[in-house]
């Protein structure tokens, strides 16, 4: 007998994003586990409670595992270096191993106090669990430690929220798609194919939009982007148009929203687009 994590993605925001198959899983379970991150938006958290009222059918237990503080090497900003590269980069990457090794321990010995030897228990994982989120590779520091199997239940992620708000095709005919972060924007962009980009502060557009204006000065094709925050919530926030003319509008309106809110996700994608007028991107 071994014990059994369901790993469910919830989608990103909106209730209507959950799968019937996230549905089943949800009341599969008998205790959910949940890592105290004191996270930014209680918003967040009582999306998920929300979601565990509309579809749970018996009453639920949440099991919480405080998260460790993450060390200051975890947070550095990278700047688009070379994360392999010893120096800032490397600690970076030493850091949040080190920080997921500690969660992985905690959210063990918590499994392990909660849950049967034949039990099956869960965590509700924002968006895809596949997608820029910690939960697997904490759970496989968990099986280095203790017998688990774990399933996977997809979810839809703000990638494809952000996508189908803007009714676009995420890649361009036999073109690539590169998924990055707001740090590396200036180290993965090319003007080949599509770069989507999530976790920005807005610093990663802003860099993007200065080294635009350079390029547009030596002749190089112009950008367009398409932009959403709070995808599939309340006051979703979208924006599209040539990056030039709307980037500064949408970094305006990004520090608005975040300061009216106090969060904001957001996720965004660029690509090379000769179709100079605004009006043809709004949907
Ligand atoms: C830690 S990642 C988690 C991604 C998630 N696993 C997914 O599949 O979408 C968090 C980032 O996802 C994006 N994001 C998640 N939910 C969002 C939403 N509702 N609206 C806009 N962006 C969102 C933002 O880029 C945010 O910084």
């Amino acid at each position: 007998m071994t014990r059994r994590l369901l790993v469910i993605g919830i989608g990103a925001g909106a209730p209507g994003h959950l799968t019937l198959q996230a549905i089943e899983a949800i009341n599969r379970a008998e205790v959910f586990f949940v890592f105290d991150k004191g996270e930014a938006s209680s918003e967040l958290v009582e999306a998920r409670e929300a979601i565990l009222a509309a579809h749970r059918r018996a009453p639920w237990r949440l099991a919480w595992t405080q998260s460790p503080k993450r060390r200051a090497e975890a947070r550095v900003h990278l700047d688009g270096r070379d994360a392999a590269a010893p120096g800032p980069a490397a600690e970076y990457r030493a850091g949040v191993a080190h920080w997921h090794a500690e969660r992985a321990a905690r959210l063990a010995a918590r499994i392990e106090a909660e849950l049967p030897e034949d039990g099956v228990g869960a965590m509700l994982v924002w968006g895809d669990p596949a997608l820029y989120d910690s939960t697997l590779r904490i759970l496989a520091g968990v099986r280095a430690v203790l017998a688990l199997d774990v399933e996977v239940i997809p979810g839809i992620s703000a990638v494809q929220a952000l996508t189908s708000a803007h009714g676009l095709v995420l890649n361009e005919v036999g073109e690539k798609v590169t998924f990055t972060t707001g740090r590396r924007v200036l180290k993965d962009f090319s003007h080949e194919g599509t770069l989507v980009v999530m976790l920005d502060d807005g610093t990663g557009l802003e860099a993007l939009i200065a080294r635009e204006a350079e390029e547009a000065a030596a002749g190089a094709p112009p950008l367009a982007i398409w932009w959403g925050a709070y995808l599939g919530m309340k006051d979703e926030l979208l924006m599209s148009g040539p990056l030039a003319e709307v980037g500064p509008e949408i970094l305006r309106l990004r520090a608005q929203a975040r300061a009216a809110r106090g969060w904001i996700m957001d996720v965004w994608l660029v690509r090379t687009c000769s179709i100079k007028s605004r009006a043809i991107f709004s949907y």
